[in-house]
């Protein structure tokens, strides 16, 4: 249940592209597991990350986590991969924002460049205290982001759907 959500001094809308996000990372050694292959739990760290800074950049705002939609690894990135994380605002309801994140990976000695992931992320925007804040409306201004708007609609619908069916379950 929401409570003690806070006024922002800033509730200007924004366009998404104000959002958008760029992170780019070599996997290292250090990054994979025994065959050399990026391990899921560093993608997921950087897609989070990749997601904050949109999320920071729309609100103006500290902001947590709230949630992380189901995610999928299609294809794996290995050490000397250049892993590019894109990233940028669907939607903004009233405390909360959908961020949106696309994950590619590039092989410049290959030259190829292939979808490793998409997820779906939620934040919430809160001040020092942990009270949470208003976040200023996001524009969709081209078909895609409209897409995506729409699309963010029907997801917080299902999110929230599940989330107090899992509720009822551990009462
Ligand atoms: C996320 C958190 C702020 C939600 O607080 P809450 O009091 O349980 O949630 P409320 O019911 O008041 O909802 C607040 C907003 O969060 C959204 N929300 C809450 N739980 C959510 C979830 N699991 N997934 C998506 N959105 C969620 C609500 O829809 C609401 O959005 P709205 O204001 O835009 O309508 C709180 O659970 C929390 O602080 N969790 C820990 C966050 C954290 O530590 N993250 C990892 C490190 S950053």
């Amino acid at each position: 249940m929401t409570t003690n959500i806070t006024e922002t001094r800033d509730l200007i809308p924004r366009p998404v592209r104000e959002s958008q996000s760029e992170m780019n990372e070599i996997v290292l050694p250090n990054d994979t597991n025994p065959l050399g292959a990026l391990l899921g739990g560093r993608l997921m760290h950087w897609i989070d990350m990749a997601a904050a800074m949109a999320a920071h950049r729309h609100s103006h705002q500290y902001v947590v986590t709230a949630s992380i939609d189901h995610l999928d690894f299609w294809t794996p990135a290995h050490v000397g991969d250049l892993v590019v994380l894109k990233s940028s605002v669907n939607r903004v309801f009233t405390t909360s924002m959908e961020v949106g994140v696309t994950v590619w990976v590039e092989n410049y000695l290959a030259d190829e460049t292939r979808h490793v992931s998409s997820a779906y992320l939620t934040f919430v925007a809160v001040d020092t205290a942990g009270r949470h804040l208003k976040v200023a409306p996001v524009i969709p201004e081209t078909e895609e982001e409209k897409r995506r708007y729409q699309d963010a609609g029907r997801r917080r619908e299902l999110r929230g759907a599940e989330r107090e069916r899992r509720k009822a379950n551990v009462r």
